[in-house]
């Protein structure tokens, strides 16, 4: 008897296909949002480093572009925005610290009081570094 060379049913090749599909796409994301989320937050040296470095990666700026136009364009303007204010990011003067990890906490923290409001729940929190990485790049 001789037996049939072994092949995968069309279908379950698909259903692989997508699969890898699927974990680039995830692996793609993981990438563009690191690093990762406030984990030294505590430690601003570090920290300060962590986002100067994560500002010259254009995967992490471009994610950063992207929740600053969702969340921050609306109330703080472009990056290309003139004058000296509180709610201009890409002058050299900040209100509440300049250096990064003082810009990452004011992200997360927030200032009700002045109408910044603090970070969300939603969307997810790895957002937070990409974001102060394209405020960082974009500094004149
Ligand atoms: C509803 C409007 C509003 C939104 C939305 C908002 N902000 Fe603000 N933000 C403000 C205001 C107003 C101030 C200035 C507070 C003050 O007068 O000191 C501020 C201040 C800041 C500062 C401090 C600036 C400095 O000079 O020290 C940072 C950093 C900042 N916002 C980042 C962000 C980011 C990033 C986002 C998006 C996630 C965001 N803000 C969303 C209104 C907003």
């Amino acid at each position: 008897m001789r037996l049939a060379p072994h092949r995968l049913p069309p279908l379950l090749t698909l259903m692989l296909l997508m699969v890898l599909m699927v974990l680039m796409v995830l692996t793609a994301c993981a990438r563009a949002d690191s690093p990762k989320p406030a984990a030294d937050i505590d430690k601003p040296a570090r920290r300060d480093a962590e986002l100067i470095a994560a500002s010259k990666n254009p995967a992490t700026v471009k994610a950063g572009k992207a929740t600053y136009t969702a969340l921050c364009l609306a109330c703080h303007g472009a990056e290309t925005a003139k004058g000296d204010s509180p709610s201009n990011l890409f002058d050299p003067k900040w209100y509440h610290g300049g250096r990064p990890s003082e810009i990452e906490r004011t992200v997360l923290v927030g200032f009700l009081e002045k109408n910044m409001p603090p970070w969300g729940e939603v969307p997810p929190p790895e957002n937070p570094p990409a974001l102060v990485a394209f405020i960082l790049s974009q500094q004149k």
